[in-house]
């Protein structure tokens, strides 16, 4: 199950005459798993390059595509309509749309609604790259942006046409990311966050080392859920096989050496740091600078306590809200709960490792543990969880006296 979306929940989605048309279609799915409503409106060109009903076959709704529709104005009028909804988002907007709203027009459906509505607007702009370079065009845009409306893109690349350059309409995955990042702005914005994730390597010659089965999702997961949440985050990741979420900050590290001052850079400024890597807790005295032979049966390793990161946040004079993981195999909750205390922690996340537990999977589950407080959070995908997880953290962060929160600015 997925979290519904805090805001914007009922979304009216605008698609005007362009080929990115095909790509709403994507947009309305995608949408409609993050918990949102879908409205969709056509403008008259658009239903000429995908058909109204396969949009309405993907947002369960009947599509609105006519002024003079009385059935359609009888269910809903136009007004009614415009009220209803939390964002109008139009993907693909054309040169002309953009024409239009700029003019203040009131020629179409789509075009009323935004004259008539208050929810903030954006737009996906979708057209040949000398259309969207020309003065007029730009000009146009000058004047929406200035009133307010939201621009998404547009992106660089291949167009329909056969030219390259910029016009090609946002991937509607980057859409709902823009989105989830404004109905984020609430819970953590304007925190920087600092959030470690992945396994650590440990050198023991040139060609080995010492790690662990960590594939960093869950950290990554919670990055970009403290993004989502309007937080800045900066993620030092030790060596995973992990796409960087799109607007953070990524810094990679090998060892627990190397991970605990890149922490230690990052951190200064940090408002809250959330320790989900999993480090060493022992490195080799020392490595050695050629490729270790097999000379001998047996083979003794010489390791030392690797300094933990964690503990080193949480004693900072000017400590961030410091949040750990607690990965155990047995006694979840008692070992977590030594680790909260031994550590100094203000949360922590427990969960059960074992063969097919956690590591490399899709989905997790987590206690959550804080001084005089815990809080289960069930088995789900990782991204859900995370979710979930950022929630409480900036409850928590909230609610421990000594960290000041600044103002939630309004949402777009
Ligand atoms: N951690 C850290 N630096 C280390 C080791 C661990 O920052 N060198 C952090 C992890 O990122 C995690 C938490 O500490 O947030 C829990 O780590 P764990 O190794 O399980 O804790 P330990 O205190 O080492 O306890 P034990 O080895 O007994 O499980």
């Amino acid at each position: 199950m997925t979290t519904p979306i805090a805001a914007p929940r009922r979304i009216l989605l605008g698609i005007t005459g362009g080929i990115a048309a095909y790509k709403s279609a994507d947009l309305v799915r995608r949408l409609r798993q993050q918990g949102a409503e879908v409205q969709v409106v056509m403008t008259d060109a658009a239903t000429r390059f995908v058909t109204p009903l396969t949009f309405q076959a993907l947002s369960g709704r009947p599509v609105r595509y006519g002024l003079w529709d009385e059935a359609a104005e009888a269910a809903m009028g136009h007004i009614e309509l415009a009220r209803w909804a939390d964002l109008v988002l139009v993907a693909p907007a054309s040169a002309d749309f953009l024409a239009r709203l700029a003019a203040g027009r009131a020629d179409d459906l789509l075009a009323t609604l935004c004259l008539a509505t208050e929810a903030p607007i954006w737009v996906a702009p979708a057209m040949n790259r000398l259309m969207w370079a020309n003065a007029a065009t730009c000009a146009n845009v000058a004047t929406l942006t200035g009133r307010g409306v939201q621009l998404l893109g547009p992106d660089c690349g291949s167009q329909a046409c056969g030219e390259t350059g910029p016009g090609r309409m946002l991937e509607p995955a980057a859409i709902v990311e823009a989105l989830h990042a404004a109905e984020g702005a609430g819970a953590l914005a304007g925190l920087h966050v600092v959030i470690s994730a992945g396994p650590t390597r440990e050198p023991l010659d040139p060609v080995r080392f010492i790690s662990n089965r960590s594939s960093g999702k869950m950290g990554f997961a919670v990055a970009a859920a403290a993004r989502d949440a309007g937080a800045r985050v900066t993620l030092v990741s030790g060596p995973v096989s992990l796409p960087t979420p799109a607007g953070l900050r990524r810094i990679d590290v090998e060892t627990a050496a190397q991970m605990y001052a890149a922490v230690h850079g990052a951190i200064g400024d940090a408002d809250i740091y959330i320790g989900a890597a999993a480090v060493a807790d022992y490195t080799p005295t020392c490595c050695a600078s050629q490729k270790i032979k097999k000379t001998s049966d047996c083979l003794e390793l010489s390791l030392h306590k690797a300094a933990d990161i964690l503990a080193s946040v949480s004693a900072l004079e000017r400590r961030p809200f410091t949040v750990g993981f607690a990965a155990e195999t047995n006694d979840v909750e008692r070992h977590a709960l030594g680790k909260l205390v031994r550590k100094h922690l203000d949360l922590i996340a427990a969960n059960e490792v074992g063969t097919d537990r956690a590591f490399d999977r899709e989905d997790n589950a987590l206690l959550l543990l804080w001084p005089g407080g815990r809080r289960q959070l069930e088995l789900k995908s990782k991204a859900d969880l995370a979710r979930e997880f950022i929630a409480l953290v900036a409850e928590r962060y909230r609610e421990t006296p000594r960290c000041a929160v600044s103002p939630v600015p309004a949402l777009v």
